[in-house]
């Protein structure tokens, strides 16, 4: 076949396979048709990577799904510029997902086996994302959930969300890893399904976003940089990147995984008894897959870094203003770490392809945005008091 026509053929294939991926509506691109045809559009993780997942097959058979996943990869080259140039910079925007964040992979997984061997309730420890998600996905599959919180530690979006979703949210006067303990002891003794990352379902699910990342990129990046909390999602990447990479006989990336310094136990070698960081999300001094976490980043030599509240909210930022891309201070974390390894010389990215996940949405905790904001500028109701304050 002559190049030209090679070129247009592929052309078309990588077009339609834009729109028979695209989790969002088809309704007045003119392409229903096509896709009515094929009978191919998302249908969720479940539906596109099981046959990759080790989940038991009453998994698939009862797939709770809100069409996650699928999520966009986002150049960053103003971020890239900023940080020194001469690299490529992609943003994995996990807060995308239907719930806000990168738990809906997990939970997906997780939800539909419990489903499918008839649990009917779940529980989940959690700094508010878990939670959310679990409470999201319990009521599409018609089950209960529970969920435990750190009292008062827990951003607004994530909390309304949860009860908006129908859970029965108890705060705890302790910490996340308080919470984690209490499910761990409830779910050993009472036929309850506990969906915290220790679910081993949770960490299939997760690799998703591996595989994703991979597939745009036809290759893993040279790094990929993530925050690190309970430590459930750096254990899922780098399983994900194995399995794909061993399929694909690909080269497999480094990983920088970055925690919050005031929460920092795998950095310091030592569990913290009261974490504290402005990053909520990842307020955790006892990372329960914290030994897996340390192996992937000596595997794939990488490494595990701490970054100061500070920077992480520069970041936060620095992302919003130069990307408009707003996500929650945890989210800001690995891009934090990247940049901290960058400007000190000793992570080189020159010519390198570099990931960073952004796990949650900026919505997910606006309180921080607008705690010390000045509210925005009164004008009365004319043109020329508008004039008078816009134009110079
Ligand atoms: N980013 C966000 C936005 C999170 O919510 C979390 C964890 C992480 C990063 C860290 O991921 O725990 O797999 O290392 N949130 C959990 C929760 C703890 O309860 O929502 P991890």
């Amino acid at each position: 076949m002559e190049r030209g026509v090679q070129a247009i053929i592929q052309m078309q294939i990588n077009i339609m396979s834009r729109f028979i991926d695209s989790k969002y509506t088809l309704a007045g691109t003119g392409y229903q048709n096509l896709c009515y045809t094929f009978d191919m559009t998302y249908q969720g993780l479940i539906h596109k990577y099981g046959h990759l997942l080790d989940l038991p097959p009453h998994t698939s058979a009862s797939a709770v799904s809100l069409l996650e996943g699928n999520t966009p990869l986002i150049k960053a080259d103003n971020v890239a510029h900023q940080l020194g140039g001469r690299f490529e910079l992609f943003i994995k925007y996990e807060g995308l997902n239907p719930t806000g964040s990168f738990k809906d992979r997990g939970m997906t997984a997780a939800v539909s086996e419990a489903l499918g061997r008839g649990t009917t309730t779940v529980i989940c420890a959690s700094t508010g994302n878990t939670a959310a998600s679990a409470a999201a996905y319990a009521a599409r599959a018609g089950m209960k959930s529970i969920v435990l919180i750190p009292q008062g530690k827990v951003a607004a979006g994530k909390l309304a969300g949860a009860i908006a979703y129908g859970a029965r949210v108890i705060q705890i006067d302790g910490s996340f890893d308080d919470a984690l303990t209490m499910v761990i002891q409830i779910t050993n003794k009472h036929p309850i399904c506990l969906v915290n990352s220790i679910n081993p379902y949770r960490i299939e699910g997760q690799k998703t976003a591996a595989f994703e990342i991979c597939e745009v990129l036809e290759s893993a990046p040279d790094w990929l940089c993530l925050p690190v909390g309970n430590a459930g999602n750096i254990t899922s990447y780098w399983a994900g990147f194995k399995q794909y990479c061993g399929l694909k006989s690909a080269d497999l990336p480094q990983i920088l995984g970055v925690q919050a310094a005031g929460a920092a136990p795998l950095v310091l070698g030592h569990p913290v008894e009261n974490p504290e960081t402005v990053a909520t999300a990842i307020r955790i001094g006892k990372p329960a897959r914290g030994e897996q976490a340390l192996q992937a980043a000596e595997e794939s030599k990488g490494k595990i870094i701490a970054v100061s509240d500070e920077q992480i909210l520069d970041m936060q930022k620095m992302l919003a203003k130069l990307e408009g891309i707003w996500v929650e201070p945890a989210s800001a974390t690995g891009l934090a770490g990247l940049a901290q390894e960058v400007e000190s010389g000793r992570l080189k990215v020159e010519g390198k392809r570099v990931v960073a996940v952004c796990t949650g949405h900026g919505l997910k905790d606006p309180d921080v945005i607008t705690k010390d904001m000045p509210p925005p500028l009164v004008v009365p109701p004319r043109l020329e008091a508008l004039e008078e304050v816009i134009l110079e």
